[in-house]
């Protein structure tokens, strides 16, 4: 129990010190194309976008810059306000692409709707100084909002496209960040929670947390408690109880890891995994069977316990080093902030790092027991 409370608090420490490491933004406040400074940045990890602002507390407005880069050279990119908070239809948003003719555009559109792609329309803020430029493959939008009953915390979505025709911009891919390109964002405080305003970025959020704790840290803890706390007497039969205790605490947590997993597959029409979905389900079917194996567990007398050992152990093994195969995977699909996977690198390198250094402990009481041993024998 005492190790299983122990690494909650490390995790959290190394979370914070990787996000003190990461407290340095490399985001851009100033333009020297067009002149603009701005007093606040960000940098907006989904489709690698530069957002620029000022707030101004007088006049209710902010004066704002959003560089991204379009998909192709005769792309889009687009930035809005979402008022009601729900995701892509409802921005009241800009978007900016080279016309056909060669210069520049920045319209408004009002997006509405999902099923067909948008024409220039009024929207509900007041926006002015509308600007765009091209440079190095991005494009670059300026404007000047008038905020909604002076309300800085604003839900902001942003999109690049391929393709525009005439005025109309062509749909946009479906990968990754695509769809996960929105967030609320506090402008006077520039205080950011990137896309967390999607229940379906809760749910990969929870998707992820659920299974690293389960699969990758309860599990693992639990073999190294099995595999280094047998071998003091006195914690017989302690270490049974508590090995037991982290497995089926981790097996219980993971699946329901495993369950928001099969959610996520289901609703997210068109886009299959199939790799990651079938080390998960090949996880929890082996994992499941593991449970299962204790039930035919024979007593230590018998014969064939050796042989149930070998089993239980190599399937233990093959659980723990799967799901971390998967877990990486998950890192690749769902690209949640860098501080994320270099937490869990550093919790794996803290739980191999406990497990090396016990081994060595094992390994020297061993020697320690045999050399006591063997000058008692000899009368020493
Ligand atoms: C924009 O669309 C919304 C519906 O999503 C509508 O309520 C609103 O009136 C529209 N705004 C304008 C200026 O047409």
């Amino acid at each position: 129990m005492a190790n299983c409370k122990f690494f909650a608090p490390l995790m959290i420490m190394m979370v914070m010190a990787v996000d003190l490491a990461q407290a340095q933004s490399t985001c851009s406040k100033s333009f020297s194309s067009s002149n603009r400074l701005f007093s606040s940045c960000q940098t907006l990890k989904q489709l690698s976008s530069n957002f620029a602002w000022s707030y101004d507390p007088e006049n209710g407005t902010i004066k704002m810059a959003f560089t991204a880069k379009p998909d192709t050279s005769a792309g889009w990119v687009s930035w809005g306000i979402n008022p009601a908070g729900t995701g892509m239809v409802g921005t009241r948003s800009l978007i900016a692409f080279k016309h056909s003719n060669g210069t520049m555009v920045v319209t408004t559109y009002n997006i509405t709707t999902k099923k067909t792609a948008p024409k220039p329309s009024a929207i509900d803020y007041k926006v002015e100084d509308m600007a765009a430029e091209f440079s190095g493959g991005q494009i670059t939008i300026y404007a000047t909002w008038t905020l909604m009953n002076n309300k800085t915390s604003i839900y902001h979505v942003w999109q690049t496209g391929p393709t525009v025709s005439g005025m109309v911009p062509g749909v946009h891919t479906f990968n990754t960040d695509n769809l996960a390109s929105l967030g609320s964002i506090d402008l006077s405080t520039g205080v950011a929670t990137a896309s967390s305003g999607s229940p379906r970025t809760f749910l990969k959020n929870r998707h992820g947390v659920l299974n690293v704790v389960g699969w990758s840290i309860m599990l693992p803890i639990g073999v190294i408690i099995a595999r280094y706390m047998r071998a003091v007497e006195s914690a017989d039969p302690l270490w049974f109880y508590l090995h037991v205790f982290c497995q089926i605490s981790g097996f219980a947590i993971g699946v329901a890891g495993w369950a928001t997993g099969l959610k996520l597959g289901s609703s997210s029409k068109g886009i299959v995994y199939r790799q990651h979905r079938n080390i998960g389900i090949a996880v929890f079917a082996i994992a499941t069977a593991q449970m299962f194996a204790l039930l035919v567990r024979p007593n230590k007398e018998n014969k064939y316990r050796k042989y149930w050992n070998i089993y239980h152990h190599s399937v233990g093994y093959t659980i723990v080093v799967l799901s971390i195969v998967n877990i990486f995977k998950g890192f690749d699909m769902l690209q949640p902030e860098h501080k994320w996977k270099r937490a869990y690198i550093g919790v794996l390198i803290g739980l191999g790092g406990v497990a090396v250094f016990l081994e060595i402990i094992s390994w020297i009481a061993f020697f320690v027991k045999k050399s006591s041993t063997s000058s008692k024998r000899n009368g020493v």
